[in-house]
């Protein structure tokens, strides 16, 4: 298991955490830490999104993402929050496809996680292959479930969630919104280069998770 407060410095070189991941037409999607040189383009990303989006993924009714989330997504490990973006090449030029923010604590091995796709790219089936990549990312930290929170309204995100065998469970921090659930005992089903750096670093002393490895 990584260090218990602060992951920043266990990182080091976030490009190797990045991860290749086959989406179910054959196009290569890249899942990657987000690092400070991508502080404009993630804020255009935000920017693009539609109205309709940018609230579910907020939950409030901003044009953009606040500068002090921007600056939680940029200083990745640090407080246990992660942030990672999905690029495809887009007319040869990578572009970002969608975002997560992902927090774990070490307390009670939970990990919340929220994620968004840009509209151009929904349906597609990114977000179902970035969730898959989460499960494995909160696994490689020692996570023992990993958990998120969306508008009781959001279809996108409920239909996404019970796809992949989220259970609908607990009480969500705000009455709009509903809690889902997994336990990621089966995470490790589909491997991430974090998932192998823990590995290697002796990280991984959760017995269960390696069990099922
Ligand atoms: C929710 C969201 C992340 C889903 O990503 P996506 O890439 O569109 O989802 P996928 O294409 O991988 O679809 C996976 C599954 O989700 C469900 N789903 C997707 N779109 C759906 C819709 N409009 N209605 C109901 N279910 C839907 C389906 O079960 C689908 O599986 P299927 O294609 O085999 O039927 C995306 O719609 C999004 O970014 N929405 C705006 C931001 C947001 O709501 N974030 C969640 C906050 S935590």
């Amino acid at each position: 298991m990584l260090a218990e407060t602060d992951h920043r410095f266990v990182l080091g070189n976030l490009g190797r955490f990045t991860d290749i991941v086959r989406l179910k037409d054959g196009r290569s999607l890249t899942v990657r830490f987000i690092e400070p040189k991508d502080a404009d383009a993630l804020s255009s990303y935000f920017r693009s999104l539609s109205r309709q989006s940018r609230y579910n993924r907020l939950m409030s009714a901003v044009s953009e993402l606040p500068p002090s989330e921007l600056d939680k997504a940029l200083h990745v490990g640090e407080g246990s929050r992660f942030a990672v973006v999905a690029e495809m090449k887009i007319d040869g030029v990578e572009t970002i496809v969608g975002e997560s923010r992902y927090s774990y604590d070490a307390r009670t091995q939970d990990t919340e996680f929220g994620l968004s796709i840009g509209d151009a790219w929904q349906g597609q089936g990114i977000g179902s292959a970035m969730l898959s990549n989460l499960e494995c990312r909160a696994a490689a930290l020692g996570a023992s479930r990993l958990f998120g929170e969306t508008l009781r309204n959001n279809e996108q995100m409920i239909g996404l969630a019970r796809r992949a065998g989220y259970v609908f469970a607990g009480t969500p921090s705000d009455w709009r919104q509903v809690r889902f659930e997994k336990p990621l005992h089966r995470a490790t089903e589909i491997p991430c280069e974090s998932w192998k750096q823990a590995a290697m670093a002796g990280w991984l002393q959760n017995a269960a998770l390696l069990v099922a490895h």
